[in-house]
């Protein structure tokens, strides 16, 4: 029997997610000091917190922190295919921290859990993609006919005065990755966002490291794991040279693939061609490509022009944050037959003139659904940004705006800082003399 109301797999599964999350742990010890002084400090006591979070060891280790803080938690998962049961169970067994999040769950139970996290009636959220705050809003909005039904279901049940005064009793929301930045700053554009933000992701403490290093390695690592090819002299083509991209690049290149890069942004493009990586239109990438690798956060990228004319066996694989990069509905109509799991995390395509083309993960992120996702170092960062940020905004109740901010410098140069000393790496500090000489413009040639 569960400690704690939860949805999760097996509880039984505990002692296995206990030793992986003490695992991450090792590796993450940013986010231990932040722990011990949250222990000792409580700066988040009695604040209730719901978050939407991919539920690795990593994300349980973030929430061991925030607990430690006082906080009253409840996690949902930011991706259907992400969660790993085992780290769920522990969370809820051996931490009391509310779980709901089923790995391979339907979006029906994904947004009944989103509900669940939303009914804690949080005053401070973590988005991982902006499902449960876009929820919110929809709600808060009245546009109950464009949220999920499950959410709906769930605010008719509640009221209109109840869900005003959730959305009224938000301090603050934290956003972890780019996606959910881009459909914030969508939200305050519209006038609808209705409680500060703060993009996370946007952090150089978060995005420099996280999404370049993160998301190069464990994209590689999900790739290899699902289909053990061997990239040293394959063709991959990355679309998308932002900072996922390039850490894709950089580690496809590293195993000694040919890598080609597409982009629409033409400073990205050609920051790709001076880092010595072939850049081209996907239209003429897309026949010579033997792995695609979509990391732009935007829709149908790879799309029916292009299925149909890759070569047979090519790979395709998204780590962008929604499964909507590679136009699935398109490839499902090129298709006679889908052999299900020819590998494990792999589908097959058979197209009507024989061609076969493989789908990792359904098309959903790559490094989360077919490897581990980030190693905890680097989350490690991230994570860290994510507990000071939230004390941040529980200091600054009731001063910030309904609108996205930036992470303050101080707690991005804390956590740089802190992370060096963890690495035994020490830097040198201006002289006064060159202090007097950066902030002076009197000397010159
Ligand atoms: N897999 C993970 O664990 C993980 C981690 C972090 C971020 N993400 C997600 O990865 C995506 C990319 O994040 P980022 O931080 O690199 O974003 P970014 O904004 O730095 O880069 C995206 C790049 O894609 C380009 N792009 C957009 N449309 C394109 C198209 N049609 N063809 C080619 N290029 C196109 C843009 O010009 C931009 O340079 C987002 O969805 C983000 O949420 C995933």
């Amino acid at each position: 029997m569960p400690a704690v109301d939860c949805d999760i797999r097996d509880v039984k599964l505990a002692p296995e997610g206990r030793r992986r999350i003490l695992w991450a742990d090792r590796d993450m010890p940013v986010l231990a000091q932040i722990r011990e002084r949250f222990a000792r400090e409580k700066p988040l006591q009695g604040i209730r917190m719901s978050a939407c979070l991919h539920v690795t060891a990593e994300t349980a280790n973030l929430m061991r922190t925030l607990q430690a803080g006082g906080a009253e938690l409840v996690l949902c998962a930011s991706n259907p295919l992400s969660t790993q049961d085992d780290v769920a169970a522990s969370l809820v067994q051996d931490y009391g921290v509310r779980v709901y999040a089923i790995r391979g769950e339907d979006t029906d139970t994904y947004y009944r859990h989103i509900a669940a996290a939303l009914d804690h009636a949080p005053m401070l959220t973590m988005d991982d993609g902006a499902d449960l705050v876009s929820s919110l809003i929809f709600v808060a909005i009245g546009r109950l006919h464009d949220v999920h039904p499950r959410v709906r279901e769930w605010a008719e049940r509640l009221g209109r005065e109840r869900c005003r005064q959730i959305v009224q009793g938000v301090l603050g929301s934290m956003e972890e990755t780019t996606t959910g930045v881009t459909r914030l700053r969508a939200m305050a554009r519209d006038g609808v966002l209705q409680f500060p933000v703060i993009a996370v992701n946007d952090a150089q403490s978060k995005h420099f490291f996280d999404n370049r290093y993160g998301t190069g390695q464990s994209t590689i690592d999900g790739i290899i794991r699902a289909t053990d090819v061997l990239l040293a002299g394959k063709k991959i083509v990355v679309c998308g040279y932002g900072w996922c991209g390039k850490g894709v690049s950089l580690r496809a290149r590293g195993m000694g693939a040919t890598v080609i890069v597409t982009e629409v942004n033409p400073i990205r493009a050609l920051e790709a061609a001076m880092d010595g990586f072939l850049v081209m239109p996907l239209a003429e990438a897309a026949k010579l490509g033997d792995l695609f690798i979509t990391v732009t956060g935007n829709k149908h990228v790879l799309r029916g022009e292009h299925f149909a004319v890759m070569k047979d066996g090519a790979i395709l694989a998204n780590s962008g944050h929604f499964d909507v990069e590679i136009d699935l509905k398109a490839l499902r109509e090129m298709t006679v037959e889908i052999v299900r799991q020819v590998h494990p995390h792999v589908d097959e395509y058979r197209l009507r003139d024989g061609r076969r083309l493989y789908l990792i993960a359904e098309g959903r992120l790559v490094n989360l659904a077919a490897a581990h996702g980030h190693p905890p170092s680097v989350m490690d960062m991230s994570f860290a940004t994510q507990a000071l940020t939230s004390e941040y905004c529980v200091k600054n109740r009731g001063k910030l705006a309904a609108r996205v901010y930036d992470v303050p410098n101080e707690i991005e140069d804390t956590v740089a800082r802190l992370k060096l000393a963890s690495m035994g790496i020490q830097i040198d500090t201006l002289t006064e003399e060159q202090q007097r000489y950066l902030a002076g413009w009197e000397e010159g040639t």
